[in-house]
């Protein structure tokens, strides 16, 4: 047999198995993962050798924000699907997880995954899939949830704070008990909004608007109790939740306990909370505008700490980016700092919540050399393929299953470096880790057999158009777990 690449002499590293393989590729699937040497001989239209180097699953970035019309504040998101994922691609990353954003003024969830694929289709570097935002869970939306798995959707995200955005309890309860029917996994966004709300109206009533105050009017108290909150609605359904972004080691602690008794509650976590502070938010004039995210990055080592535990321990279940880019100094495309008339140097309130960041992810947690490799591939490329239905397609390696989506880095080869915007391909104007030394990148990324980036031949050698919708199935990590009285008597 003719193979369509071998990747030779690397060292292999899945998120069970760590080892010398050689790797044949054929019609975008892994065909072969043997001891090395064994392929000695095999013919190939291409051939890496991956001497010194270390092969992985290629990264599935499961939260992702692209092409989003304004819903957090005034500014529409700066990454749409081509310019989103061409950055996926040049860092590591073969799948992106990105939001299919419903307005609550649209009582359809099916009509927005429809515009969303519009938004996406022939325009993908990496392979894609979406989650819906659902915002109105009014009796139309609920009723679409069969037919949303039918769509290959298995998983919804909610919020318990933004305006634009927020559902109450009960509508949150609506939401998991459907979700729990149609085995969909509900991502919950965990925040207080009354607490956001009564600090916000506090501090403006003291005038005071610099960018920092986002960080106070976002405090630790407003994730706990919502974290709180949600892994109680999870028991009281019985059904799956995943946290997204958790920035408080509090918060994890709930979490924590929540999977110590059982129940099927999961999380994530993101670079921002183990890379920046709220001192990134305290600098001159609206410098600090660039960290703002929700929640926000927290106090100090002593966070960065506990969430790096979090994710060893397996409290977090992935690593994503939360990818929501605005640009910082455009004012025709919507600036990050956004200026008002009535605030005309500008109000916390009004910059929009986010940071990009999904070129950088796994470079980041890699040069930080702190998670072992396995528990490095688990938590930022296998676990989101299984929470999300992906799996073994994505983020294994198992041959005749898996898409050759491969990482591959030369950490011996390869010379630190200053990160510089300039180098990443967003469209975004600043990246929040301007500066850092990084010790890794990846060397090539190939989708589906294909290299797609070539960092010292070529750097983004993929094609507009090449990644594909993935129709997801139910998760293979979530489930019910344990039913704390009878569901099914509501
Ligand atoms: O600040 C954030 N995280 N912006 C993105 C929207 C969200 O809530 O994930
Ligand atoms: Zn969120
Ligand atoms: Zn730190
Ligand atoms: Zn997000």
């Amino acid at each position: 047999a003719e193979y369509d690449l071998l990747v030779l002499n690397g060292l292999v590293v899945t998120d069970s198995e760590t080892g010398e393989f050689d790797i044949a590729v054929k019609d975008g699937k892994i065909a072969k993962v043997v001891p090395r040497g064994s392929l000695a001989g095999e013919k190939s239209k291409k051939t890496i050798d991956a001497q010194g180097g270390m092969v992985m699953p290629g990264g599935v970035d499961a939260h992702v924000h692209l092409d989003e019309p304004p819903l957090f504040g005034k500014s529409a998101t700066a990454d749409n699907y081509e310019t989103g994922t061409r950055s996926a691609i040049a860092g590591g990353t073969t799948t992106v997880i990105t939001f299919a954003p419903q307005h609550k003024s649209e009582p359809s969830l099916l009509a927005c995954l429809e515009a969303t694929h519009a938004r996406a289709k022939d325009n993908c570097y990496s392979d894609y899939s979406f989650h819906l935002i659902c915002s109105n869970a009014g009796p139309k939306a609920i009723s679409e949830f069969a037919a949303l798995r039918e769509a290959g959707i298995s998983s919804l995200k909610i919020y318990m704070t933004y305006e634009a955005l927020q559902l109450q309890d009960s509508e949150i309860l609506d939401v998991l008990f459907e979700a729990r029917k149609q085995k969909i996994v509900t991502m919950v966004h965990a925040e207080n909004g009354a607490i956001i709300d009564w600090t916000i109206k506090r501090l403006e009533e003291k005038k005071l608007f610099a960018p920092k105050y986002h960080a106070t009017s976002h405090p630790p108290v407003a994730e706990i109790e919502a974290t709180y909150r949600a892994i109680s609605f999870s028991g009281f359904i019985d059904v799956p939740i995943l946290i997204v972004h958790v920035s408080s080691p509090a918060a994890a602690k709930h979490i924590s306990d929540a999977q110590k008794k059982g129940l099927p509650v999961y999380a994530e976590t993101c670079p921002q909370y183990l890379f920046l502070t709220r001192k990134d938010l305290d600098q001159p004039g609206f410098e600090g505008a660039k960290c703002v995210c929700s929640p926000p990055p927290r106090e100090g080592e002593q966070d960065h700490e506990g969430i790096w535990r979090g994710l060893e321990d397996g409290t977090f279940t992935v690593l994503s980016s939360d990818h929501c880019p605005f640009i910082y100094d455009d004012p025709e495309k919507g600036k990050k700092i956004v200026i008002t008339p009535e605030y005309p140097n500008g109000h916390f309130r009004y910059i929009p919540n986010g940071c990009p960041g999904v070129e950088t992810r796994l470079s980041l947690a890699l040069s930080a050399n702190r998670l072992k490799l396995q528990k490095f591939v688990e938590v930022t490329s296998t676990n989101a393929a299984k929470l999300y239905g992906l799996y073994p397609k994505k983020g294994a390696l198992i041959p005749g299953e898996s898409d050759a989506d491969l990482t591959i880095w030369y950490p011996e080869g390869m010379k630190e470096f200053v990160l510089k915007n300039e180098m990443l391909h967003h469209n975004v104007d600043y990246t929040p880790y301007e500066g850092r030394t990084m010790k890794q990148w990846p060397r090539y990324t190939v989708l589906r057999g294909e290299v797609v980036w070539d960092k010292d031949n070529g750097g983004l050698v993929g094609k507009k158009g090449y990644g594909q919708f993935l129709k997801r199935d139910v998760s293979t990590l979530a489930g019910s777990k344990k039913a704390e009285w009878n569901v099914e008597d509501f």
